[in-house]
């Protein structure tokens, strides 16, 4: 169960103060594939950096399993981010200098997996989403952008997280491809009871989550 309370983000800078989050509380249960929505800056890339750690928040809380992660030292939270998260980032933040298969693998190596089980995986989920064997070989700038985000989504769920946080999965793939992702996603949820927040401007894919989640100028409408 991730369960939100009262979460809020404010930015300071020199002469601007600007509130990404405003006083936030949701929760969605364990293997639940919930959705984010709302317009360009209501702060739903905020909030997911927010739930994968990523950031602090500026007050309230964020429990996942029991456990308060805006408590957590730093070692803690570095295993959080390893063992329990899956991100899937709005711009993919892959590793330029490693191939698609390197990039999969490297959350694995960190995880302690064995070579050629890591491989394997790797190998396995980037069919999974698409990436035939020659393109698993390239490194991402020779990938296009829905390729890339093909890697990237092979990437989050290289060490079986309990959490995946997605913003914008589909945002560069055709229909069909965005099909395939959101159906892989939706499977992860109901066979691994994996929870899934994805952030989507996709009506349709809003439409098929059992929880939708509406930002508006930071808060949840
Ligand atoms: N690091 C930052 N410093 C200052 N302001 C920020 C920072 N990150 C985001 N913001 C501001 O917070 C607000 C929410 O931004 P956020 O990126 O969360 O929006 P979003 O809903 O993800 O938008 P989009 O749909 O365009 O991706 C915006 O006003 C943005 O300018
Ligand atoms: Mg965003």
């Amino acid at each position: 169960m991730l369960k939100v309370n009262k979460l809020t983000k404010v930015f300071l800078s020199a002469d601007n103060k600007v509130s990404a989050v405003k006083d936030v509380s949701m929760d969605v249960p364990d293997g639940v594939f919930s959705t984010i929505v709302g317009k360009s800056g209501s702060g739903k890339s905020t909030l997911l950096s927010l739930l994968g750690a990523l950031d602090k928040p500026t007050s309230g809380s964020i429990e996942v399993g029991g456990e308060d992660v805006t408590r957590m030292g730093d070692s803690k939270l570095i295993k959080y981010r390893r063992d329990k998260i899956g991100f899937i980032f709005q711009n993919y933040n892959l590793i330029p200098n490693l191939t698609a298969l390197e990039n999969v693998t490297l959350p694995m190596e960190f995880a302690g997996i064995k070579k050629e089980e890591r491989i394997k995986r790797a190998e396995s989920l980037l069919k999974q989403v698409g990436l035939d064997l020659a393109k698993q070989n390239r490194k991402p700038g020779r990938l296009s952008g829905g390729e890339q985000q093909r890697v990237a989504i092979a990437r989050a769920l290289a060490n079986k997280p309990k959490l995946i946080l997605a913003d914008e999965p589909t945002g560069n793939l055709d229909s069909a491809t965005g099909k395939i992702i959101i159906d892989l996603l939706k499977d992860l949820a109901r066979t691994e009871n994996t929870t899934i927040v994805a952030v989507t401007h996709d009506e349709g894919i809003a439409k098929q989550a059992k929880i939708t989640f509406t930002l508006k100028d930071g808060r949840l409408v």
